[in-house]
Formats: structure tokens, C-alpha cells, sequence
């Protein structure tokens, strides 16, 4: 069977880069249904994309890169796709897009654009092999206990990362890379929890507060969860795509708190309350008897010097937390690294030592904060691909 174009993968790139490739466009899945991660995402309601989305944004060997896809194939315009579809949406925060309904509304719109676009889709479709022939790629199928050989033009590899193995994730887009000599730098999870050794903070399990997370590189204030297994929560997932094995990271748990100057004012009003007591209408209640104590805090409000008030402050916004790791793909958002952008055209996407082989999505070595900068970067790549085939 003869094709212009083979999109490997029916995720949120390879959809979005089929309704621009023209009408001699096949895409296939192993799956049994497109867009599963689309349709799991933001619980069931997509954060579909951030209205600030910037390169700044994106992690990336060349944080350039990224630059060209996303200024052709903005926000505004997957909102005005969205808008034309007359799916609701709303701004949660920090200026991020989520459906007012389902997430399966973005996974039917792009399956009907696909449609309309005239290109065809087969799910349950695995992929056997891939060589290179004189007319550009022959792939070998399975489709659905069916083999099928399918020779095309241009082969666009969008099976995206390693994350979540469990919903079909796999390295295919890699190996084939990784075949045609194309360097895939190393990938680790991203978005991602933080675990601890002997369950540290399991007494803590489900305390939630605001936080500011840090370490050399960057910093994110947002909040903090407190797990049976260690530490989550959106200012966690953005820093463990900045973390590496063995280092210390910073946790300030007053970053808005004016913890100091509250309780030198209690100190003068009551005096003889005390100061855990103090500390849990301002914290967590069982927060402040872990942190009690780790820090031996104990006495009246009057016992407490400025230093030691200043002190307990510091060690606040001053905890250093060694994590012995993360949950790892098991229930990562994303994979960071990926295939080498060195290797692409930042316009077209297209391998620059394999003509016909285009990359988009999370397979590259491009990849989002949490807050719908990864689907923007999949809509951006898929339509820099497609407009370009
Ligand atoms: P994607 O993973 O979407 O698609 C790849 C497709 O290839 C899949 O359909 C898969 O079945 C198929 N495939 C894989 N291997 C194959 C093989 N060997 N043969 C055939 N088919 C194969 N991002 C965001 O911006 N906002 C959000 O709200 C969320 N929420 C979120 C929640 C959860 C739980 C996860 C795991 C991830 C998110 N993300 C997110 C990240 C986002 O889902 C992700 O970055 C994009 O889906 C990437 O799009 P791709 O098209 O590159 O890959």
C-alpha cells in the first residue's frame, strides 16, 4: 500500500500533524483508541494549553529550538480550533486552558479534523519494522493479527515517551531513530514525585500547602503535597524535571507566611500560649508536631527570644530534603531528553541526515512545565511537521 505520509502514533502530536499533511496520510496506533493520554489528562479535563507558553517554558539541550513551531502554531491558535469546535474551556491558574466538559471533546475534535482532512487512521496497529527504500520508507505492520506493508513518502515518528508504560508507552520512536543514526540523548522522567527513604513523610500523607520549591538551577512557587511515598504536588512534579540523582533541594514552606513578625506580635499578646500551638493556626496541625520534633520546638511564646523566632523562621524556609529518588516512569508526566534536536530542522521537524523522517511530540528532546506547555509543544511540533509535508 502506497502513502505521501506515515504518522506512527495517534497521540496528541500525530493527530494534530495528520490534519495539515494532506489527504495521503496514514496514521496507526497500538492502542485501541487515539489520544488515550489527551483523554486521561488534567483529570478527565485536559489542560489542553497555558496562555503564557513561552521557550522559557520548555526543557532542552538547545533551549532555541523549540522557538520556530511555537511561534508559528501558538496558543491562541489551538484556542481558536477549540473555539470553533464550541468546546467550553476556562483558565484554572497561572494561565492554564482546561475544558469545561471532557477531555474526550479535544480527542474527538482532532479525530474528526483528522477525518476531514482526508487522512486515514488504524488502531490496534503495531509496528513490525522500518527500512529504507528507494521511494522513501517501507514499514511493516501488524494490523490487529494482519500483516500489512506500507510504503510512504515521509514517516513521521510521533509514538511520543516512556512515560506511564502502562498506557502504551513505548521507546519505538527512539529505536527507529536510533536505526537511522539519528542521536537520541538520554531520558529520564519528568514530572515526576519525589520518593524518601523509610517512608519519612508518611505521617504527613495529604497535607497540602503553598510552597516555594528551589534548588541551584530554578525555582517554582506553587503547592506542595506530602505522600505516603514522599513528596508530590505541582511545585514538586515542576522541580523534579530540574533534579538530579543525589542532590538536595530546598523547601520553603512560609514562601507568603510573615511567620516571624505574627509570632513576635502573639509573643507580646499571648504570651503564655504555646508556641507549637501557636504555629498550628498558621500550619498544618500535624505538620507542626512533625516539625516539632525534627527541630525540638517547645515552650511558651514567652520563652522565645527574637534569635530563636528568627531561627525557627530560617529552618522554615530553609529545609533541605535529600530525595533518594522518584516514581520514575511508572507515573511520570513526561520524559525528558529524547531525540537530539541537533539532529532536526527546528521549522520542519525533518531529520537532517534522513530526508522524509520527521520527529514531533515528546520523542524529542523538548519538554514542557507541568500547566499545558507539553500539549502545546505536540500541537506546535505536529503542525510545523505537517504544514511542512
Ligand atoms: P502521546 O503519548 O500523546 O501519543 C503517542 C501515541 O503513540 C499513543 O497514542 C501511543 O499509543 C502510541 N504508541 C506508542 N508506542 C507505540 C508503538 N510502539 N506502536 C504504535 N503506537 C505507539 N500535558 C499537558 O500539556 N497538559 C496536561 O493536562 C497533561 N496531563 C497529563 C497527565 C498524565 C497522566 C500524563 C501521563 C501526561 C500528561 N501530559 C499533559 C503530558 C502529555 O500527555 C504529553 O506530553 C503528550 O500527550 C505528548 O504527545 P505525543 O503525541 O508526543 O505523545
Amino acid at each position: 500500500m502506497l502513502y505521501q505520509t506515515l504518522i506512527l502514533g495517534a497521540g496528541a502530536a500525530g493527530m494534530m500533524c495528520a490534519r495539515y499533511s494532506g489527504p495521503s496520510t496514514l496514521v496507526i496506533d497500538h492502542a485501541r483508541n487515539p489520544g488515550e493520554k489527551i483523554r486521561i489528562s488534567g483529570g478527565g479535563r485536559c489542560n489542553f494549553t497555558n496562555m503564557y507558553a513561552e521557550a522559557k517554558n520548555f526543557l532542552s539541550a538547545n533551549p532555541h529550538f523549540c522557538k520556530s513551531a511555537l511561534a508559528r502554531y501558538t496558543q491562541w491558535d489551538f484556542i481558536e480550533l477549540m473555539d470553533q469546535h464550541g468546546i467550553a474551556w476556562h483558565e484554572k491558574t497561572l494561565g492554564q486552558l482546561f475544558c469545561d466538559g471532557s477531555a474526550k471533546q479535544v480527542v474527538a475534535m482532532l479525530a474528526g479534523e483528522l477525518q476531514r482532512a482526508g487522512a486515514e487512521m488504524w488502531l490496534q496497529t503495531s509496528v513490525i519494522s522500518v527500512t529504507r527504500v528507494e521511494q522513501g520508507f517501507s514499514v511493516a505492520l501488524d494490523r490487529d493479527g494482519t500483516p500489512q506493508t506500507v510504503t510512504c513518502r515521509n514517516l513521521v515518528l510521533a509514538t511520543g515517551g516512556k512515560s506511564i508504560p502502562k498506557m502504551g508507552s513505548t521507546g519505538l520512536a527512539y529505536d527507529i531513530a536510533r536505526k537511522f543514526e539519528v542521536p537520541v540523548i538520554d531520558t529520564r522522567p519528568g514530572l515526576v514525585p519525589f520518593t524518601f527513604a523509610e517512608d519519612r513523610f508518611k505521617p504527613l500523607a495529604g497535607i497540602a500547602l503553598p510552597s516555594r520549591l528551589s534548588n541551584a538551577r530554578t525555582s517554582f512557587d506553587e503547592a506542595l503535597l506530602f505522600t505516603h511515598r514522599g513528596l508530590s504536588g505541582p511545585a514538586v512534579l515542576q522541580l523534579s524535571s530540574y533534579w538530579r540523582e543525589g542532590e538536595a533541594i530546598n523547601v520553603n514552606l512560609i514562601p507568603e507566611l510573615p511567620l516571624y513578625e505574627l509570632l513576635r506580635d502573639q509573643r507580646q499578646a499571648e504570651g503564655r500560649r504555646d508556641l507549637t500551638t501557636e504555629m498550628a493556626r498558621l500550619l498544618p496541625g500535624r505538620l507542626v508536631d512533625h516539625l516539632a520534633k525534627e527541630l525540638d520546638l517547645r515552650g511558651r511564646l514567652a520563652d522565645q527570644s527574637d534569635a530563636a523566632l528568627q531561627k525557627l523562621c530560617n529552618q522554615l524556609s530553609n529545609w533541605q530534603l535529600t530525595p533518594s529518588g522518584t516514581e520514575g516512569y511508572r507515573t511520570a508526566e513526561v520524559t525528558l531528553g529524547g531525540i537530539d534536536t541537533d539532529a532536526l530542522s527546528s521549522k520542519t521537524m525533518e531529520a537532517k541526515s534522513v530526508p522524509g523522517l520527521y520527529v514531533i511530540g515528546e520523542a524529542v528532546d523538548v519538554t514542557g512545565w507541568l500547566g499545558g506547555f507539553n500539549f502545546q509543544w505536540a500541537w506546535s511540533s505536529g503542525h510545523a511537521a505537517g504544514t511542512a509535508i
